[in-house]
C-alpha cells in the first residue's frame, strides 16, 4: 500500500482563529467538508493495490512493494518543509493548482512542489521566489531524479526530436508564407502553432523569467534551458501527472490529428475506437498496472498499441518501440533505414514489427494479425511504387532543370505536390495502418489519384509548353523522358488509353 499522506500544514490561523466554541467548530467543519480541499480526500487507501508493471530499481536494489516502490521513486514519509512552506503560501494564491496536486499520486507520496520546482543558483532559468531558488520549468532532467527508466525511454524516441523542425519544409510555411516575425523576432503562426505541438526553443530573459516568444509551452519536443529535451506534461497534464489520462486516446488526439496525421479520427473511425468509445467503463484506465488481456480487453488506445505493457513487453516511453515503417516521409522507409546507413545499433524494424504483433495477438489470432499486416505493408508499397517515387523523381528532375524558381510555396505545382504526400499520402498510409479504410480510400489514395492525374500531371506539362515557348528545348527534353517514363510504366499506361497491366 502507498504510505498515506502525513501532510501536516499549520491549520489556517486567520480562517478558525475567532472559532473559539468547540461545538459550533465541528458543526462548520461538518457543512464545508465537501469543500476542503481534496487533497484530504488522498488520505484514502487506494482502490487498486495490484503491484506495479513497471520494475523499480535503484543500483542493485529493486523494489519489492508499493512502499519500496515509493521510497525508491524518491517519496518521503513526510512532506518536506521547503514544500511545506511553497503550500502555505499557494494552497490560497493557486486553489486550482493545489486541488490538482492534491488528486495525484505525488502528493499521497509527498512529493511536493519543492521536489519539482526546486533550482539551483546559477542555472539558467533560475528566479528567487520568496524564500527558495526555484524554477517554473520542471523539465525531463528533473523529472529523472526520480522516473529515471521512463526519462532515457523518451529521451531516444522521436517525440524527444520533435522540436528540431525549424528548418524544415513547412517551417517556411509558418514563418514566411503564413506568418511575419512582429512577436519578437518570431512568427505568431509558430509560436501559437507549430510550436505548441512540437515544442519551442525556451528562451530567458536577463533576470530569469521566460521569453513570451517561447513561454507558455509544453510541445513535445521542447528545447529546455537545462538542455535537456522534451516535455513530460504533454501527455501527463500538471498538476495530476496521471498515467490514467495519457491512456486515453484523446491525450494523443491533441496533436495527432488533423489533414496530414489525422490519428485521432482514424482510431475513431476504426471498430478500436467504436469499442472504446461503447466500453468507456470497462477500460479500467486508473488501474495501476495495465496489461492488455488481463487488466482490460474491450478495445485498445494509442498507449495500449504504443506504449503499454502486454503480458510480454513492458511499457515503453520511446513510441517508436513497436513502429516498422516511417509513413510521414514522401516516400516511406522502414524506422531504421536511416541509422544503419550511419552505422548506428538500433532495434530492427523486424523485432518492432514482432513487438506490435505481440500487442494484436492479445485480442486477435495470429492469422488475423498476419494477414493484417501483409495488407498493409503491401499498402504503403504501392502508394511508394505508385505516386510517391514517380512524383518525387518528376520534382527533382523540375528542379534540377531550374524550371522553377528556387523560392519554395510560390508555384502551383509546388503546393500540389506537398498536398499529395503531406496531407493525403500520410492520410492513406495512416488508414491502412491503424484500421481506417474512409481515409485508406476516400480521404486517402482516392484523393492521391486525384491529385496526381488531374493536377499533378497537367501541371508538368503546362511548366514544359512554357518552358518550350521561352527555347529551353534540352531542358524540356530531360523532363519529358522522365515523365513519358512513368506514364508508361504499368502502373500508369491506363492514362494514356492503353490497357492496364495485367494481375
Ligand atoms: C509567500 C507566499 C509564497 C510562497 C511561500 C511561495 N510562493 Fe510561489 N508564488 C506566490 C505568488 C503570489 C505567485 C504569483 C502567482 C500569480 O502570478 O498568479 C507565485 C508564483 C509561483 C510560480 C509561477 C511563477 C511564474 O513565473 O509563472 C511558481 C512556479 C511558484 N510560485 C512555485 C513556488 C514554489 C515551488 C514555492 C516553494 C519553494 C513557492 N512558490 C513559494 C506566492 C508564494
Ligand atoms: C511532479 C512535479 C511537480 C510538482 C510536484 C509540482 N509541480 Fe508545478 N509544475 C510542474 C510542471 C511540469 C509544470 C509546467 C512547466 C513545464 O512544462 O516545465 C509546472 C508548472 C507550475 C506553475 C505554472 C503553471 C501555470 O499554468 O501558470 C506553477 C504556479 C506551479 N507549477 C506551482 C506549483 C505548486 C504551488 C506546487 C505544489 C502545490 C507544484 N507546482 C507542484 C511540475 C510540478
Ligand atoms: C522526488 C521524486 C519525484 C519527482 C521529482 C517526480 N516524481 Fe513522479 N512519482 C514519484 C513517486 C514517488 C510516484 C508514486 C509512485 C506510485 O504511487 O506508484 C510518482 C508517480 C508518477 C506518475 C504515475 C502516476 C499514476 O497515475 O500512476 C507519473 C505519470 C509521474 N510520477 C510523472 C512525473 C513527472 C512528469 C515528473 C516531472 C515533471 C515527476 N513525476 C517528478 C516521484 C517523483
Ligand atoms: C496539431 C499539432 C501540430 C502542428 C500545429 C504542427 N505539427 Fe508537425 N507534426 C505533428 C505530428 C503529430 C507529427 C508526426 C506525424 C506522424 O508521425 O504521422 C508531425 C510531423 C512533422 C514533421 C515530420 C518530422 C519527421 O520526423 O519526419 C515536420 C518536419 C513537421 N511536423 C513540421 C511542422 C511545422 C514546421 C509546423 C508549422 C508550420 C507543424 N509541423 C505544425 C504535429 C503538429
Ligand atoms: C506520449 C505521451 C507521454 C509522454 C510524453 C510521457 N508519458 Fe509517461 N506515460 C504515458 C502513458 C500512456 C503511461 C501509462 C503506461 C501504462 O499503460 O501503464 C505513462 C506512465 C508513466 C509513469 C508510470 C509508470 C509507468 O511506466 O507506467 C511514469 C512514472 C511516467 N509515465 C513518467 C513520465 C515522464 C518522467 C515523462 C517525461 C520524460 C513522461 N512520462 C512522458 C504517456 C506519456
Ligand atoms: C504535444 C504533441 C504530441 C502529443 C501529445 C503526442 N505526440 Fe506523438 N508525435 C508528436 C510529434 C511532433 C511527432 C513527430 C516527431 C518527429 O519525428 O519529429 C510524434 C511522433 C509520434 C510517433 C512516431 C514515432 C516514430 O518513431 O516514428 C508515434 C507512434 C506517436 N507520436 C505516438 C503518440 C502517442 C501514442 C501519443 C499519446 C500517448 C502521442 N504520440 C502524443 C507529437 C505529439
Ligand atoms: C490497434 C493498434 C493501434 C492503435 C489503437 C493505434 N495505433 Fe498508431 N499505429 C499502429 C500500427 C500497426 C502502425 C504502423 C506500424 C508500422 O509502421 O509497422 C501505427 C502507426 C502510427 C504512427 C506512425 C505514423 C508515421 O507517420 O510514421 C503514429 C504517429 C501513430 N500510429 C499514432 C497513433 C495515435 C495517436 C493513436 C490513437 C489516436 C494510435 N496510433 C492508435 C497501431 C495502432
Ligand atoms: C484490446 C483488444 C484489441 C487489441 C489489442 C487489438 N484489437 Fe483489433 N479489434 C478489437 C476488437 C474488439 C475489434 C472489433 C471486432 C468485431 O468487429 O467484432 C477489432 C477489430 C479489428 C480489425 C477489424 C477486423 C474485421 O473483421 O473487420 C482489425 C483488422 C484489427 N482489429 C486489427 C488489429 C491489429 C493489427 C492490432 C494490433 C496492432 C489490434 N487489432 C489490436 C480488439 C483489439
Amino acid at each position: 500500500m502507498i504510505p498515506k499522506n502525513h501532510l501536516s500544514l499549520p491549520s489556517h490561523p486567520l480562517r478558525f482563529k475567532k472559532w473559539i466554541n468547540i461545538t459550533v467548530c465541528l458543526t462548520f467543519l461538518g457543512t464545508i467538508q465537501p469543500l476542503l480541499p481534496s487533497a484530504f480526500a488522498a488520505e484514502e487507501p487506494m482502490k487498486n493495490e495490484a503491484p506495479a508493471t513497471t520494475e523499480v530499481t535503484k543500483g542493485t536494489e529493486v523494489a519489492k512493494s508499493d512502499e519500496d516502490r515509493v521510497n525508491i521513486l524518491g517519496g518521503f514519509d513526510h512532506l518536506s518543509r521547503e514544500s511545506a512552506t511553497c503550500v502555505s503560501c499557494h494552497r490560497e494564491k493557486s486553489q486550482g493548482i493545489y486541488q490538482q496536486w492534491g488528486y495525484s499520486k505525488h502528493f499521497r507520496a509527498n512529493v511536493g512542489c519543492y521536489e519539482c520546482h526546486k533550482a539551483k543558483a546559477g542555472e539558467p532559468d533560475a528566479i528567487k521566489h520568496k524564500d527558495s531558488i526555484i524554477s517554473v520549468i520542471v523539465s525531463p532532467k528533473d523529472c529523472a531524479e526520480c522516473h529515471k527508466r521512463e526519462v532515457a525511454e523518451f529521451d531516444r524516441s522521436h517525440h524527444a526530436t520533435g522540436g528540431q523542425i525549424l528548418d524544415s519544409l513547412d517551417n517556411v510555411l509558418a514563418d514566411v508564407v503564413e506568418g511575419a516575425p512582429m512577436l519578437h523576432g518570431k512568427s505568431p503562426v509558430v509560436v501559437s502553432g507549430c510550436e505548441a505541438c512540437h515544442g519551442s526553443k525556451v528562451e530567458v530573459n536577463s533576470d530569469g523569467t521566460l521569453s513570451v516568444a517561447s513561454w507558455p509551452n509544453s510541445g513535445i519536443g521542447r528545447l529546455n534551458p537545462d538542455g535537456s529535451k522534451g516535455s513530460c506534461s504533454a501527455c501527463h497534464t500538471r498538476h495530476s501527472f496521471s498515467a490514467a489520462q495519457a491512456r486515453h486516446p484523446n491525450t494523443c488526439g491533441r496533436c495527432h490529428l488533423g489533414p496530414d496525421h489525422p490519428q485521432k479520427e482514424i482510431y475513431e473511425e476504426s471498430q478500436h475506437g467504436i469499442n472504446f468509445v461503447a466500453n468507456l467503463d470497462k477500460m479500467n484506465l486508473a488501474s495501476d498496472k495495465w496489461i492488455v488481456g488481463e487488466d482490460y480487453s474491450a478495445a485498445p488506445t494509442c498507449a495500449t498499441c504504443h506504449m503499454s505493457a502486454t503480458k510480454d513487453l513492458p511499457v515503453s516511453h520511446d513510441i517508436g518501440d513497436r513502429i516498422a515503417w516511417n509513413l510521414r516521409a514522401p516516400i516511406s522507409f522502414h524506422i531504421d533505414e536511416k541509422d544503419l546507413a550511419k552505422g548506428k545499433q538500433v532495434k530492427p524494424w523486424l523485432e518492432r514489427r514482432k513487438d506490435m504483433k505481440m500487442v494484436c495477438v492479445s485480442c486477435h489470432s495470429r492469422n488475423t494479425t498476419d494477414n493484417f499486416f501483409e495488407q498493409f505493408d503491401t499498402f504503403v508499397e504501392l502508394y511508394n511504387e505508385k505516386f510517391a517515387k514517380p512524383g518525387d523523381k518528376l520534382m527533382k528532375v523540375i528542379i534540377g532543370e531550374g524550371l522553377l524558381t528556387p523560392t519554395q510555396f510560390d508555384e502551383e505545382l509546388e503546393w500540389t505536390w506537398f498536398y499529395l504526400w503531406h496531407h493525403e499520402g500520410r492520410r492513406a498510409r495512416h488508414g491502412a495502418a491503424m484500421v481506417g479504410p474512409d481515409f485508406a480510400h476516400w480521404e486517402g489514395m482516392y484523393e492521391v489519384a486525384h491529385r496526381f492525374y488531374i493536377e499533378m500531371v497537367p501541371q508538368v506539362k503546362e511548366i514544359l509548353e512554357r518552358a518550350k515557348a521561352n527555347g529551353k528545348e534540352a531542358k524540356v527534353a530531360k523532363v519529358q523522358t522522365v515523365l513519358d517514363e512513368v506514364l508508361n510504366s504499368d502502373f500508369h499506361r491506363w492514362y494514356l488509353g492503353k490497357a492496364p497491366a495485367k494481375k
